[in-house]
């Protein structure tokens, strides 16, 4: 039998007599694609990149504390892929990790995101697949959730810091992403920083002006050394968490890869004269963005209040809940331990010639079970041990933890920690959120060469 016309409308009002609740439309689309971009400065050639809807960063995502975010990734790139949402404490089948959460969105594929934001803060969305070259080649963007109340400033400015590596001659971003010399060292450090996809761009701003500045470290691998000058502030939130006091910036800060710093700073150049975000890692630093000064002259306003608290689940005593021990090995200058444990049985040569120069707990890679399986509703802890030569970024999905200090004091609430080389930091997570949970370094060749396991919450 061949349907009619009529007989489609008619099943068609039959239909939406049903109720809809259950059928979500599907959210805007979100395209991931090939575009080009001027990253560097407008004399010299545009670079090819992968961005979000072609553009580097991606669409500014913006959105109320507390409501639904939904996008359809569609992915018309010539690599499978998938979007995960760093920082934000999700439903599990929304965080993007293929083969763990998801599968990978193939080329021509599409797959709805849909899930929502309970923290506010400064977050944001990057690939996370093969993602030491599709975040490198550009497929990231900044994510903000409002607060209820936000703090009254006269600009604020999400501001995604990228470090790229690019042929000098032709600007094209280099394919060595499976580099062994960058893998098993420091990482892919780039030669052109930009902010919001441009080299050293420029805003315009008056003296007296008090700003937001949503710092996003979005680099494969370098720590920026945040620095200012004529600005002056504070320091309102660490990966999206606000800080219990505003803490005043006396010099410069690191921000590691994956790590958000949310500013409050006070324009205090005055007209004709400029201001500037700088990182200060190398000998008398350099800029990463300028601020022109307007006439103004609004005069000195008190210091912020901090930002209103998120609805973070309490540690319970997390001097005594359990702890287990995640220890960083491998890479240059040390090498992977001899006898290798894990599925792979290889030993370090092998792995080397594959590729992989790092290990969590004598794995390379993703195990099949996780390295810890915590209770839903309980408080654990990890000490996470950098038995390497090389600084770590530790980033959890799905949750937020605190540093314990020796002297038990409980650090900020984050979501990525740089553990230096040779130095061990602990760490308390309060397991609320059902899952299977990525536990990898942030340098993402790092991860992509082994230095990757995961936590179970039941
Ligand atoms: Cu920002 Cu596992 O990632
Ligand atoms: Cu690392």
């Amino acid at each position: 039998m061949t349907l009619t016309r009529r007989d489609m409308l008619a099943s068609a009002a039959a239909f939406s007599c049903l109720p809809r609740a259950s059928m979500a439309e599907p959210g805007p689309v979100l395209n991931a694609r090939e575009g080009v971009q001027q990253l560097a400065p407008s004399d010299f050639a545009p670079t090819p990149v992968w961005g979000y809807d072609g553009a580097v960063p991606g669409p500014l995502i913006r959105l109320a504390q507390g409501t639904r975010l939904r996008r359809r990734l569609v992915n018309d790139l010539p690599q499978p892929t998938a979007v995960h949402w760093h920082g934000i404490r999700i439903d599990n089948a929304m965080d993007g990790v293929p083969g763990l959460t998801q599968p990978a969105v193939a080329p021509g594929a599409s797959f709805d995101y849909d899930f929502t934001v309970p923290d506010a803060g400064t977050y944001w969305y990057h690939s996370h697949n093969r993602s030491v070259e599709q975040v490198a080649r550009g497929l990231y963007g900044a994510l903000v959730v409002e607060e209820a109340e936000a703090p009254d400033v006269d600009h604020d400015l999400p501001l995604a810091i990228d470090d790229w590596r690019l042929d000098p001659a032709t600007l094209q971003i280099t394919d060595d992403f499976d580099s062994f010399h960058d893998l098993s060292h420091a990482g892919r450090i780039g030669n052109l920083t930009t902010v919001n996809g441009r080299f050293d761009p420029e805003q315009t701003v008056r003296a007296g002006d008090r700003l937001r500045l949503r710092l996003i470290n979005v680099a494969n691998a370098r720590v920026f050394e945040v620095g200012l000058s004529g600005l002056e502030g504070w320091i309102v939130a660490l990966d999206g968490m606000p800080l219990d006091t505003p803490l005043p910036i006396t010099g410069a800060f690191s921000l590691a890869p994956a790590q958000r710093a949310d500013l409050i700073v006070d324009v205090t150049a005055t007209s004709g004269e400029t201001a500037d975000l700088l990182s200060l890692e190398r000998d008398g630093g350099y800029g990463l963005m300028r601020f022109a000064i307007g006439a103004g002259g609004a005069s000195r306003r008190p210091a912020p209040d901090a930002l209103p608290p998120n609805p973070l689940p309490a540690l319970s005593d997390p001097a005594s809940a359990p702890l287990h021990t995640l220890t960083m090995q491998g890479g240059a200058m040390r090498g992977l331990p001899p006898s290798m444990l894990g599925a792979t049985l290889l030993q370090p040569r092998e792995l080397a010639e594959r590729g992989k120069f790092w290990a969590l707990n004598g794995i390379v890679d993703r195990p099949a079970d996780p390295f810890i399986d915590i209770a839903r509703g309980e408080t654990a802890r990890i000490a996470m041990v950098n038995d390497t030569a090389f600084p770590h970024a530790m980033h959890l999905h799905g949750h937020h933890f605190r540093a314990i200090a020796d002297t038990g004091a409980l650090g900020p609430w984050r979501d990525t920690l740089l553990v230096p080389q040779g130095q061990t930091r602990q760490i308390a997570l309060h397991a609320d959120n059902p899952g299977k949970w990525l536990l990898h370094c942030h340098m993402l060749g790092h991860a992509a060469a082994g230095m990757m396991t995961w936590f179970n919450v039941s």
